[in-house]
């Protein structure tokens, strides 16, 4: 059975020197066939092929779907009123992490799973294929076992973020946490984690935890990412391109040598724009990166905390807006780079071989998403060649 996307009006393929050449490697009067859940022919309209199933595109734009590289979805409970007291003048300290790991320990397994499948959902409408999903509001053995063994039945990019704050019962001592993160939990969540992360921020862990729980974790043969620099000046971007990270997230806080050393490296700067929209913060300046050659994803961070949005459209207007990104770099940093910053080369892509997950915006041009801030644009969403 195939189907395929035709009357396409712009095709974002993200493969560089193809159509009209720029990042998003733009296409115009495009079809694209899908077969077995991979796209097995992109070109013109005229010369498309016959298929099973057809969808007329209606002369729309049709982008790779969005890979959203940072999220945390397992929590239960929300922190409205703290967000409330935020825009009434609260500072972000990130200490509302404890509210939702007391929620999180006492909530059933299927509040979680049904929490994720939400979220999941909501962002699937908005046209994410792709979503990593990390743990770290269990903080126990058992509770980040359990997150992630849930994150799993939804993506096979699940992060074990046990090291997201010392929790309260181990405030005298913060070693021993360390010693648990690195040992015990990590064994119970690796059958279930593809990558490890830690929060590495005034706080929450200094630079020498972080680098002792990442190197265990790449020991044990996950993959690296570091929530770095989002508060404040530190050591976590440095720590991040020492230790080969696939990505270093949020950024917001940047020094020269920060920037140099990431531009020298393999690792994403991932930017989080719904972070600093929720906690009134400056954004990161995504213009100085982007020159000095650094390559940026832009993800949602979606948590009950700092970011409760599942939505990349929003993400994609934010850094347009405010982070001085042209929209077809926000385009690419939310599909292409997205998928950068998971080591993955089958997303993010339009291109024989590559995952059919694609979509459909009820808009002539990928430049609408910005242009046309909060208006549900995604009209279609194929995922794993299947129509949602
Ligand atoms: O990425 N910064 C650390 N973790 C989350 C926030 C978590 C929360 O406030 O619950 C983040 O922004
Ligand atoms: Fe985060």
């Amino acid at each position: 059975m195939n189907l395929l996307i035709d009357n396409i009006g712009e095709l974002v393929t993200n493969v560089a020197g193809t159509g009209e050449g720029g990042v998003l490697g733009i296409r115009r009067k495009a079809a694209v066939l899908v077969e077995d859940g991979d796209i097995a022919w992109v070109g013109p309209s005229r010369y498309a092929p016959a298929a099973d199933r057809r969808i007329d595109a209606l002369g729309g734009a049709v982008l790779p779907g969005f890979v959203d590289s940072h999220a945390h979805l397992v929590f239960a409970g929300d922190r409205a009123a703290e967000f409330a007291a935020r825009m009434a003048g609260e500072p972000y300290t990130g200490g509302g992490i404890r509210t939702t790991v007391a929620a999180t320990r006492a909530a059933g397994d299927d509040d979680l799973r049904d929490t994720v499948e939400r979220l999941r959902g909501e962002a699937l409408r908005q046209g994410t294929t792709t979503m990593e999903i990390k743990s770290g509001y269990g903080l126990t053995v058992a509770d980040e076992a359990r997150s992630l063994r849930i994150a799993a039945e939804h993506t096979a990019e699940t992060t074990f973020l046990g090291a997201h704050v010392v929790p309260p019962e181990y405030a005298s001592r913060p070693d021993d946490y360390v010693g648990l993160v690195c040992g015990p939990m990590l064994r119970a969540a690796r059958p279930y984690a593809r990558w490890i992360d830690v929060f590495c921020e005034k706080g929450a862990f200094d630079v020498d935890h972080a680098r002792a729980i990442l190197t265990v974790g790449q020991e044990a043969g996950l993959g690296v990412r570091v929530h770095a620099n989002q508060l404040g000046p530190g050591g976590g971007v440095q720590l991040a391109v020492e230790l080969g990270a696939a990505s270093a997230d949020h950024c917001t806080h940047l020094s020269r040598d920060d920037v140099d050393a990431l531009a020298g490296s393999r690792t994403v700067a991932t930017l989080l724009p719904g972070a600093e929209f929720s906690t009134r913060s400056p954004y990161p300046d995504a213009r100085r990166l982007l020159d000095a050659g650094v390559t940026v994803a832009l993800a949602t961070d979606c948590n009950p905390g700092s970011s409760y949005t599942s939505s990349m459209p929003f993400c994609v207007a934010l850094a347009v807006r405010e982070m001085g990104m042209t929209p077809a770099e926000a385009v690419w940093a939310a599909t292409a780079g997205g998928a950068q910053a998971l080591r993955r080369d089958d997303v993010g892509v339009v291109r024989p071989g590559a995952r059919a997950d694609l979509i459909v915006l009820d808009a002539p041009s990928h430049l609408h998403l910005a242009y046309r801030p909060g208006v549900p644009l995604v009209s279609k969403v194929l995922h794993n060649g299947v129509p949602q």
